[in-house]
């Protein structure tokens, strides 16, 4: 389904953020590796957590959804072997976690995805998981891969990327594991099974850069609120600092470090955005965030910030083609293991609405062209990847010519309720099988 997004329209209002993707994936596997009744609400129901949802069904957990959410009735760490595959569509989060909870368990899954997925690196997740005791099989490191799972033995890993997948993985298998293991990351990375493992009566220490956990450790159902992201988010708020005459909030943000590089970063090239605490949620701190359209300016940015933001550089990237002066994001070699190489996509997303951007080494170099600079006007290709397809349409609004896209509808995998949320805030964002705003 092509899109495209027409410039020429001040954004204002106030959007609710839609639930954390990260925090619903892991909601739903912690909930099924629980015994008893978990309730969920504000549970992110895009494409990506419904294939979790349904994988956590086909393991034995009963998942219903009804007026006030979804109840998960946990299988107390007793995963059944399914009888087909689990197919987790384009999501990197929900097979590299489940891939650890069902090694932890002791059952025996195959797992598969789309296209993207199948060509995603799987041994970081698999190596460790092999090193415990699990029997993991896959193609190359790729999937198909099937699992079969416990008794597992406790370990100790330094991964040698920045990971939270990998580090999630690993701490859900270690709850089936026999003994302290022990993940040793190079940089900090997202911590949300950390906070969300005490809510499920679960014991996890952080101490720098280790994180222990010694099992077994049988979790109880819980009640589980999930906070709005960060990541999905960025766009309208991106999108509200570019577009002349703007002034846009999203409420209920998560808030915490390790996934708030991207405001830190605006802030720095000079965004007008205010923070308004709000209620803890899966404990998680919120905020509700407010921009106005503000002069931008371009920025250096050193490699260790990557990991605080890493699913944001193509909306940044964005912002920084409408700042004054040369941007340079350094340290991104990971962005070409995401749902596509994003390096690349992004940088051509850029140009092809006539802003010169190029990639040297890991490091994406963006020259700005200021506020009223951008000509816009071009066709963005995709590869199937949301966030550059909510990159590209948000350009379009604060560009001089409509920018199009070739396809949107691979942004029902993190934001469903993306195009209608963006028109909410005054965008016109025209679908070729819908009808126009
Ligand atoms: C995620 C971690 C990140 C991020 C992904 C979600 C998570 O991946 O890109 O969208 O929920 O743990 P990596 O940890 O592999 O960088």
């Amino acid at each position: 389904m092509p899109a495209k997004s027409l410039p020429g329209h001040a954004l204002s209002g106030s959007i609710a953020a839609p639930g954390d993707k990260s925090v619903s994936h892991r909601a739903l596997i912690l909930a099924a590796l629980a015994s008893g009744e978990s309730r969920i609400t504000g549970l992110l129901e895009s494409a990506d957590v419904l294939a979790t949802a349904r994988a956590v069904a086909a393991l034995g957990a009963g998942v219903h959804r009804d007026g006030e959410g979804w109840r998960v009735v946990g299988t107390n760490g007793r995963f059944r072997s399914p009888d087909r595959a689990l197919d987790l569509g384009n999501s990197g989060t929900g097979v590299r976690l489940l891939m650890g909870a069902v090694a932890g368990t002791g059952a025996t899954a195959d797992f598969t995805g789309d296209a993207s997925l199948s060509s995603r690196p799987m041994a970081r997740v698999l190596d460790p998981l092999t090193a415990m005791g699990a029997d993991c099989t896959s193609t190359g490191g790729r999937l198909p891969v099937r699992i079969t799972g416990g008794p597992l033995r406790p370990v100790d890993w330094s991964p040698e990327i920045a990971s939270a997948q990998v580090k999630s993985a690993i701490l859900l298998a270690a709850l089936g594991a026999q003994g302290e293991t022990i993940v040793r990351e190079p940089a900090p990375t997202r911590d949300h099974t950390e906070r969300m493992l005490p809510l499920f009566g679960g014991r996890v220490e952080t101490d720098g850069l280790a994180v222990r956990l010694s099992g077994p450790q049988a979790l109880i159902g819980t009640r589980i609120d999930v906070p709005g992201d960060p990541s999905s988010a960025a766009f309208a708020l991106v999108a509200g600092l570019i577009v002349p005459g703007s002034a846009v909030t999203l409420t209920g943000v998560i808030a915490n470090p390790a996934r708030d590089g991207l405001y830190r970063v605006l802030e720095r090239m000079g965004a007008k955005l205010t923070r308004t605490p709000g209620r803890a949620m899966a404990g998680e701190e919120t905020v509700d965030l407010s921009v106005e359209t503000s002069a931008l300016r371009g920025v250096d940015l050193e490699a260790d910030i990557a990991p605080s933001m890493i699913d944001e550089y193509p909306i940044l990237a964005v912002a920084a083609a409408f700042a004054g002066g040369q941007s340079r994001f350094r340290g991104l070699a990971e962005l070409r293991a995401k749902e596509s190489d994003r390096l690349a996509g992004t940088a051509a997303l850029l140009a092809a609405n006539g802003v010169a951007a190029r990639i040297e080494g890991d490091d994406l170099i963006v020259s700005g062209l200021g506020p009223a600079g951008v000509p816009g006007g071009g066709k963005v290709v995709t590869h199937g990847d949301h966030r550059l397809a909510m990159a590209g349409l948000v350009m379009g609004c604060a560009a001089r010519e409509a920018v199009r896209i070739d396809d949107a509808a691979m942004i029902a995998t993190s934001y469903p309720g993306f195009i209608d949320d963006m028109r909410a805030l005054g965008a016109q964002i025209e679908c070729e099988n819908r009808e126009t705003a």
